[in-house]
């Protein structure tokens, strides 16, 4: 499974990516606004960063206005993936924006139909949002499993992108579903390799090899 990272936080995503588990990044008009940077601006400096795609979010909705945005959002650099909303007019868009040789990634994935849909149009990615759903008591991972189906029964080649990542079960429940990718924030990923049998475990070797005096290299 692949994993992005879901910020434009830059210190974030050259934090993450030094460590060579990154596969690409995703943003929204709402992390924009938390980053406080200019939209182009950023993406720009993000695909500096990370070699794989990098979401870059459309705010138009009707669909001549979304493909000029997404036109010029790609024109950012090579890896912008051109997001979209998952409406009609999100799915024309993606249809020709993917005939044209762009990535597309189309958000706020809430059901399975939406899903078969964006694969239809040639979509890159899908974004079925989890975290959302269980908010409302809904199983979000159910949809996931849904979609795997559906895009298993075809041979569809767009790529499930599990987003609205809330925790790390969340993290393994995908990988569990076979998501092809999981867009986890850094309070998520940073929690991955934590465990405290792990942190204790460690301390007790590094005691008692202190005790026999002894040096490696
Ligand atoms: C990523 O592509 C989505 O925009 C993001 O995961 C949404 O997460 P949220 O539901 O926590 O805002």
């Amino acid at each position: 499974m692949k994993f992005f990272l879901d910020t434009a936080d830059v210190d974030e995503i050259r934090e993450w990516n030094a460590t060579g588990l990154l596969d690409g990044v995703t943003t929204n008009p709402s992390l924009i606004l938390k980053s406080g940077r200019d939209i182009k601006e950023v993406l720009a400096e993000i695909c500096d960063i990370v070699d794989g795609p990098v979401s870059g979010e459309v705010a138009a909705t009707d669909v001549d206005t979304m493909i000029k945005e997404g036109k010029a959002l790609a024109s950012i650099a090579d890896n912008i993936c051109i997001k979209l909303p998952t409406t009609l007019d999100g799915i024309k868009a993606c249809n020709i924006l993917t005939n044209e040789g762009h990535q597309t990634n189309l958000t706020l994935c809430f059901n399975a139909t939406q899903a078969l849909l964006a694969a239809k149009a040639g979509a890159t990615f899908i974004s079925p949002f989890i975290g959302r759903l269980d908010d409302m008591g809904i199983d979000g991972m159910e949809l996931i499993e849904d979609i795997r189906a559906i895009y298993d029964n075809y041979d569809f080649e767009t790529e499930i992108l599990a987003a609205s990542i809330r925790t790390t079960n969340h993290v393994k429940d995908c990988a569990i579903a076979g998501a092809d990718v999981a867009t986890i924030p850094t309070s998520t990923i940073a929690k991955l390799l934590d465990h405290p049998l792990t942190e204790k475990g460690l301390a007790a070797f590094l005691a008692d090899w202190e005790k026999t005096g002894q040096t490696i290299g």
